[in-house]
């Protein structure tokens, strides 16, 4: 059967299609209006890949590389890949994909793209699944979406011009493809231009929902015939669509003339159709590339390949660098703090006017490379860029800011530079911790950088410069000048001199987080308290990896979720979690549990088919592949208790946990399994594993030492390795409670 679009290019005379098609978009230059045509140029023959098939020795017109397409099939649908490829810019405008296929005449083109589409819809393990988004996790992902910095480049909700085109995902995506994509852009787009949010699997799942949100039915089903995956194939290869694309082995190696010899009318620059890609360039864009393949354009200043980095991989969206870029004003309303006191400098990112000077050379690589990040309170995040696309970048800011070097004395060991700078930083004297943290401890309502980690981040001759007159840097700054004219308010400290004073302050933080706590500073763990709703907190908890999910209950007992492999993690009764670590970092840390007798459940899956009753529980998975188990996440009832949502070899699981009552009045864990549709036969659910197990009744098992559980039917009670385990077949819905020994 013709697809409709098949139909309709066949029923087309020949046209190019790029003749009317949208001009490729470069968000960076969408940010630097005022960039040299030289400038401009050399960004867009690399956003365009143009050195991909034409060679050159000049760094600066290096090929963004196209998305690795080995597992493309599994990321997007068959029917989306035929109708871009047939072509790209009306498919997606704004792409910088070229149409390759645009000289063919229409038939050969349309069953071109139809081998191909086939072709690639064979690479990878499966075709993406169908999965509605859930209506909450549409509403997280909007918010999310909004606020980690996704909007500095492409559209909010509410459209935006300039901004990064996102094309029909809802044609191309499903949500567990658009997810794994999210979460590791760097692996399929190597280029970095989308670069990686640090979005965990929540998240990704979350902003997924949202983007696919208008996804209502599956897309037209598209089996691969692999006839013509065969001669798609093939047609790879002769269209030179491997030149900008990896599929197993590396790109093709360029072949035609290389760019300081063509002749800059003719070929894929001369606006007419012919057996070369069509751009569809606008006409200012195709005078700028020119500019830049003029031979007196071919070497550049250590400035300019800052500015020219800076533009490529758009980092003007979120950043000002002297005169250049900075969140223009209609997108200023999306860039948003988690407190709200600390003013703009709160709610966004820092300038990178002299930050070569600023930032230690390896703390400046850490964050252009891998997103590290200092300020917890801001929403928008500093993604990752990867190693290869930022490092230059960073090599070129340390050679090209300049800073003079500060005068000061150093203060000599017996006059105790640690104790001084203690006294100097606490709250008896210049008080910084009346706005910086502490090891993210915080003596106010003001959390700005912590005081710990600023040695190693900063240069020392830049934190002199800065705290002698910090308005110079940064002149909306709330942060005061401490020595105004040069005068120290606290002449008996270190005889008054300004530049010992600093210096003390230096060598104290210089110890790190090993340094001794300030006067004044408050201790209070971040315990997170649950009174009459549920809690959720979705981060890494003991013995399970990134994707555990703590949800803390009314009634005192609490749980962990493993999100990965799709189990009860562990239960406690008590407070709930302490949380400090889990707020240091973007992302990073454990969440403590508070409670007492905690019960953890094996690891593994919780659901297996056995082939008999003697068959051994299958073990931990350790080999990476696609699993036909994942988790589709959670809806909320009225207390914000979660129904956990997974699939599991192909059936749907509903997963909800809530506090009951026993006679005595005791709180215990009530849990209900439903699932879609009838399990496989002999499928089984592993309600616990544990050295002693031992029945009370038929129904109902003491586990270890603090968990009692009982049963909706007879399971199956049978040694496994030192112990015992406990197995409930599954037919259908099955109920089971959790009783604690400690009382909550
Ligand atoms: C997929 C491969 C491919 C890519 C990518 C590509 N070209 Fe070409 N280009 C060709 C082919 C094929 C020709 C025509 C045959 C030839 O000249 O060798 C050509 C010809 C040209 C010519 C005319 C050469 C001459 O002297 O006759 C110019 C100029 C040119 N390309 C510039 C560019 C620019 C600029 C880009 C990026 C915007 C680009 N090309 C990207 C394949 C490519
Ligand atoms: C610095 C700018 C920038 C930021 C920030 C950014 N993106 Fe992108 N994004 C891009 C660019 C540029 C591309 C196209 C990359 C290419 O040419 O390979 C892209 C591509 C994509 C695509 C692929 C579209 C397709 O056709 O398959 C998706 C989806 C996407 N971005 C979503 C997001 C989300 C969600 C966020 C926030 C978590 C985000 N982006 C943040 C610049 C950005
Ligand atoms: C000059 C480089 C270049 C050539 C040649 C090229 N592509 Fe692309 N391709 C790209 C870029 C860049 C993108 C990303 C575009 C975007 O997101 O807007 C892309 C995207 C794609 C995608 C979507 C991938 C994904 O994971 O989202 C497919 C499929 C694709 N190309 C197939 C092809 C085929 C088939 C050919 C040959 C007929 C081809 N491309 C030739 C540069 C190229
Ligand atoms: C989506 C917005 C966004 C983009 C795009 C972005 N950044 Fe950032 N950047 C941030 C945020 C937010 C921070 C603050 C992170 C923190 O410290 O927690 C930051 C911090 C930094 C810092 C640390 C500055 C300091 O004084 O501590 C440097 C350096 C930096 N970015 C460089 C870059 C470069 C280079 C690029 C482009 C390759 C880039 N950023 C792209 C948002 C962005
Ligand atoms: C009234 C509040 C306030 C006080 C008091 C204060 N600071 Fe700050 N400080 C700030 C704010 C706000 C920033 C900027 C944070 C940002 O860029 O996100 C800052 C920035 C800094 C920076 C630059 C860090 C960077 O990476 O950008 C240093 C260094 C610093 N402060 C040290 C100190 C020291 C040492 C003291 C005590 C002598 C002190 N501050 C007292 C509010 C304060």
């Amino acid at each position: 059967m013709k697809s409709l679009l098949a139909i309709i290019l066949t029923a087309l005379p020949f046209t190019t299609s790029g003749a009317s098609a949208e001009p490729p978009f470069i968000g960076g230059l969408a940010r630097h209006e005022k960039a040299s045509p030289k400038l401009s140029g050399a960004v867009l023959i690399s956003e365009l890949s143009c050195a991909a098939c034409h060679a050159t020795t000049r760094a600066d017109l290096a090929a963004k590389p196209g998305p690795d397409l080995s597992a493309v099939g599994a990321r997007a649908h068959g029917a989306h890949l035929r109708e871009f490829i047939a072509n790209p810019a009306a498919t997606k405008p704004g792409t910088t994909m070229p149409d390759v296929l645009g000289h063919l005449p229409a038939a050969e083109r349309t069953a071109a793209a139809d081998a191909l589409a086939h072709y690639l819809a064979t690479l990878g393990e499966a075709a993406p699944t169908f999965t509605r988004p859930s209506p909450q996790a549409v509403e997280r992902g909007r918010k999310l979406y909004h606020s980690v910095g996704c909007v500095a480049c492409h559209s909010p909700e509410t459209p935006l011009a300039s901004s990064v085109p996102l094309g029909p995902v809802a044609e191309k995506y499903s949500v567990a493809s658009l997810a794994k994509f999210l979460e590791d852009p760097l692996a399929v787009r190597p280029g970095g231009r989308m670069p990686d949010a640090k979005l965990d699997h929540f998240e990704a799942v979350d902003i997924a929902s949202y983007l696919l949100r208008d996804q209502a039915a599956p897309p037209p089903a598209f089996r691969p015939d692999l006839q013509l995956a065969a001669r798609g194939k093939v047609l790879f290869t002769q269209h030179r669509c491997d030149a900008c694309h990896t599929v197993d082995g590396p790109r093709s190696r360029p072949t035609f003339a290389a760019l300081d010899q063509v002749r800059p009318e003719r070929g894929c620059l001369s606006a007419q159709p012919g057996a070369w890609p069509q751009y569809a360039l606008s006409d200012s864009q195709r005078t700028a590339v020119r500019a830049a393949l003029a031979p007196q354009a071919a070497s550049l200043s250590v400035a300019e390949n800052v500015e020219l980095s800076l533009t490529r991989l758009n980092c003007l969206a979120c950043h000002q660098r002297g005169e250049l870029g900075g969140v223009p004003a209609n997108r200023h309303a999306h860039f948003t703090a988690r407190d709200e006191n600390l003013g703009d400098q709160g709610r966004l990112p820092p300038s990178l006017t002299g930050v070569g000077a600023k930032l230690k050379r390896d703390w400046l690589r850490e964050v252009v490379v891998n997103g590290a990040s200092a300020r917890p309170y801001l929403n928008t995040r500093m993604p990752k860029f990867g190693a290869a696309n930022a490092e230059p970048l960073a090599h070129w800011l340390k050679q090209l800011d300049p800073l003079p070097p500060a005068e000061f004395t150093r203060v000599a060991t017996h006059d105790k530079p640690h104790e001084v700078g203690r006294e100097l930083a606490g709250s008896k004297a210049l008080n910084c911790i009346a706005c910086h943290t502490f090891r993210e401890k915080s003596a106010a309502p003001l959390r700005a950088l912590d005081l710990t980690t600023m040695t190693e981040r900063l240069e020392e001759n830049w934190f002199h410069h800065f705290l002698a007159h910090p308005q110079r840097f940064s002149p909306l700054t709330i942060m005061p000048g401490f020595w105004p004219d040069g005068k120290s308010p606290l002449p008996e400290v270190l005889g008054g001199d300004p530049g010992q004073q600093r210096n003390a302050l230096w060598q104290y933080l210089e110890r790190g987080p090993e340094a001794r706590e300030p006067q004044g500073l408050v201790l209070e763990p971040l315990v997170v308290a649950v009174t009459n709703e549920a809690v959720i907190i979705r981060r890494a908890f003991p013995g399970i990896g990134k994707r555990g999910i703590g949800v803390g209950y009314p009634g005192g007992i609490n749980l962990s979720f493993d999100a990965g492999q799709l189990r009860l993690g562990s239960i406690w009764s008590g407070g709930f979690i302490e949380a400090s670590s889990l707020w240091r970092g973007q992302g990073s840390g454990q969440a403590r549990i508070l409670g007492k007798d905690t019960v953890t459940f094996p690891t593994g899956p919780a659901f297996a088919v056995l082939t008999s009753p003697e068959a051994a529980w299958p073990a931990l998975d350790a080999t990476p592949r696609p699993s036909p188990n994942s988790f589709m996440g959670y809806t909320l009832d009225a207390q914000q208790r979660p129904t956990l949502r997974y699939s599991v070899d192909g059936f749907s699981v509903e997963d909800f946990f809530i506090e009951r009552r026993d006679t005595g009045g005791r709180v215990f864990m009530e849990r209900t399994l439903k699932f879609s549709a009838a399990p496989p036969a002999a499928m089984h659910f592993r309600v616990a594993a544990d050295k002693i197990i031992e029945p009370r009744s038929t129904h109902e098992f003491k586990v270890g030492k603090n968990l009692r559980v009982r049963l909706p039917s007879a399971p199956m009670l049978r040694d496994a390795g030192e112990g015992k385990e406990l197995l409930l077949p599954v037919r259908g819905e099955l109920r089971i409670e959790y009783h604690l020994a400690a009382k909550p």
